[in-house]
């Protein structure tokens, strides 16, 4: 049911961020505001900031903001109704229901809730199972057999479906729950051929309750005890109203606040090898169970955290077959890392076999990215047979493509260029290749994740502002020095001057250095009159104050960048030779400072805002000024990283 705006009206006035964060971090005073580690993003300094004046939350690193509703949502992964409840909990308001719906609506709420009821009813009956005398010898002495405590049995709500046709059916009905409702759980079904005979989908197996992020149980696995082999393993709940299989991983509930806190998810096969983890202390750890791994199920990951740990059972071949898998993962913009058991063993397996401390251990020292993962599975191969080397270097290449962010990109193009012996050259131009294919869907999914690599906190203060001034003016300096040296000299075949070329790049930038904006004026007016002078000329020409600037400029020598060398003998060209090439580079120097100092000047707007008495509003729009502006620099120093390298 809705909660009526009255509700969340109490709740809202009621809630307080500083309370409401502080239930989750610790926060520290530092002027009007608190500060804290950002629950939302591995960091060591805090970026994560409350302002009790306004009420709300931000996070320079992450850009999460909002107001406490909104924290708990984020923090807890639920949606509005809940977070209002749960709210509402915290500070003893009562929840008044809002009956004003549609009749359509109220018929699939109440039928939502019935069937939450319903799976609820369910997880008690098969917990309780575990006390009879069959669970007990059964069930019960299965789960003490795999080494499941009674704590562990309780957390995970394990239970044991008696051995019968209808003990499930016939207590349900009893206790008021129609037939309907009990086919839509998913929890009975219909004779074949003859649908008015109902009887209990599972029969004769332990359970493992499934849970929703809030706790709530959506579905089941059950579990075969016997070896008849006509049966299958598993038997699953089907998908339901309230079970959307694909958004759904098993354990996030037990799971979520480890995960967060560690800023890490281990995901695992099955139901037995998250609760084996649990077991041995590692609770960060999720499951798709038995099925691959789906784009729901990155999202819902990627709600507390960044990082994915895959743990593969010790079978070569049963790995290949799941490794799509990671550039699914890779494709969400997750970082990915893998481990891999010895052969015949898996998490459960191994972690019964060598102990707590052990398993923890090897986990710490057998984690590897997913480039050194995935060459070390076909490095055999490979060194056996050099096509299929080949073969190797293009899938690889291929998962590297998928990650959208392209600063990690390039420093996984690095370290597969260093651990396959290629030149890096040979891995971006595949990269480019498969890139331009799916260049648009990367270019929206860079936008996102620019958004989340940011590193505010040393452009916030004033110094560094300054700062920032001061290197453009290198830049500047730089650009006037080409000017002034080379104006007239031609670029390409058009004939296009080195003047022209950077007069028309630098038209919508102000110079910041007066001096040199003064002379930056000088070469402006110079176009006009059409006149190619070389640097004789310009001293001519230009009144005479400048000239000794001028002279000033072209001494100095401040980067030598380009120079005969006698390394390996070879000849470097000189700046001379190639213009094209220094003045594109003192181009994307200057622009990348040029930027830098934009977002210097966007981030002190923020800040002052946040003094002053601006509204959440503004905040935001300063914000994503200064996104834009981030996202710029990153291609840019992207682009400068190739024309230096
Ligand atoms: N699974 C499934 N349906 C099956 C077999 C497996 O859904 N018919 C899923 C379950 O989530 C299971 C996981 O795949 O936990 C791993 O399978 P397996 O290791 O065979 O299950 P375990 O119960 O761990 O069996 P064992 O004790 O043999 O390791
Ligand atoms: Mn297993």
């Amino acid at each position: 049911m809705t909660i009526s705006k009255l509700t969340s009206d109490k709740v809202k006035e009621r809630a307080d961020i500083v309370e409401v964060v502080g239930d989750y971090v610790p926060l520290k005073k530092k002027g009007q505001n608190m500060w804290a580690c950002c629950p939302f993003h591995g960091e060591k300094t805090p970026s994560f900031s409350i302002s009790p004046a306004k009420q709300i939350y931000k996070c320079f690193g992450c850009g999460k903001a909002g107001d406490p509703i909104q924290f708990v949502m984020d923090i807890e992964g639920i949606g509005f109704q809940e977070a209002i409840r749960h709210l509402a909990g915290k500070y003893g308001i009562e929840v008044e229901e809002d009956e004003a719906r549609t009749p359509e609506q109220n018929l699939e709420q109440n039928e939502r809730e019935s069937l939450f009821i319903a799976l609820n009813f369910a997880k008690d009956f098969f917990v309780k199972n575990l006390q009879t005398d069959e669970g007990r010898s059964i069930g019960l002495s299965y789960f003490k057999e795999r080494g499941f405590s009674p704590q562990i049995i309780d957390k995970f709500d394990l239970g044991y479906a008696l051995d019968g046709w209808d003990n499930l059916l016939k207590s349900a009905k009893a206790a008021g729950f129609e037939e309907d409702i009990l086919l839509k759980a998913g929890l009975i079904l219909q004779k074949e051929g003859d649908p008015s005979r109902l009887y209990d989908r599972f029969r004769g197996r332990v359970t493992f309750a499934i849970h929703n992020i809030s706790g709530k149980p959506i579905g089941f696995g059950a579990r075969i005890l016997t070896k008849d082999k006509n049966q299958p393993k598993y038997i699953n709940s089907p998908e339901t109203p309230i079970y959307h299989k694909s958004d759904v991983l098993y354990g996030m509930f037990q799971a979520k606040k480890a995960i967060r806190d560690l800023d890490n998810c281990f995901l695992v096969e099955g139901y037995t090898d998250v609760i084996s983890m649990h077991l041995s202390g590692i609770e960060n750890v999720v499951s798709s169970s038995g099925t691959s791994l789906t784009e729901g199920q990155i999202k819902l990951i990627k709600r507390f955290t960044n990082q994915v740990t895959v743990l593969y059972d010790g079978d070569a071949a049963g790995i290949k077959a799941s490794i799509r898998g990671i550039d699914l993962l890779l494709e969400g913009g997750l970082n990915v890392k893998a481990v891999v058991f010895p052969d015949g063993d898996d998490p459960d397996s191994y972690s019964r076999k060598v102990g707590t401390q052990a398993f923890q251990d090897y986990l710490k020292n057998h984690s590897r990215d997913f480039i050194g993962f995935k060459i070390g599975l076909y490095q055999e191969e490979f060194e056996r047979d050099p096509i299929r080397k080949a073969e190797v270097i293009r899938e690889i290449v291929q998962s590297i493509g998928k990650i959208p962010d392209p600063i990690i990109r390039s420093v996984y193009a690095k370290e597969a260029s260093g651990l396959l012996q290629i030149e890096e050259e040979i891995i971006h131009a595949e990269l480019n290749k498969s890139l331009i294919k799916s260049q648009k869907d990367h270019f929206q999914k860079a936008k996102d994740e620019v958004e989340a690599e940011e590193k505010l906190e040393e452009l916030i203060s004033t110094s560094a502002q300054v700062s920032f001034i001061e290197k453009l003016s290198i830049h500047e300096r730089e650009i006037l020095r080409l000017m002034s040296l080379y104006s007239a000299e031609s670029l390409d075949e058009e004939g296009k001057t080195v003047l022209e070329y950077l007069l028309s790049e630098t038209l919508e930038t102000k110079f910041q250095t007066a001096n040199y904006e003064r002379i930056y004026n000088l070469f402006r007016g110079l176009i006009s009159t059409d006149k190619k002078l070389d640097l004789k000329g310009l001293l001519n020409t230009f009144p005479g104050e400048s000239k000794n600037e001028i002279i000033d400029l072209v001494q100095q020598r401040w980067e030598v960048s380009a120079h005969w060398t006698g390394r390996h003998g070879i000849l470097v060209p000189t700046e001379k030779d190639d213009l094209a090439i220094s003045s594109y580079r003192a181009l994307l120097w200057y622009k990348k400072r040029y930027v830098e100092k934009l977002m210097a000047e966007a981030s002190m707007n923020i800040k002052s805002s946040e003094g002053s008495n601006e509204d959440f509003e503004k905040i935001l729009v300063l914000q994503s000024i200064y996104l834009e502006v981030k996202k710029i620099q990153v291609l840019l120093s992207k682009e400068l990283g190739i024309v230096i390298g």
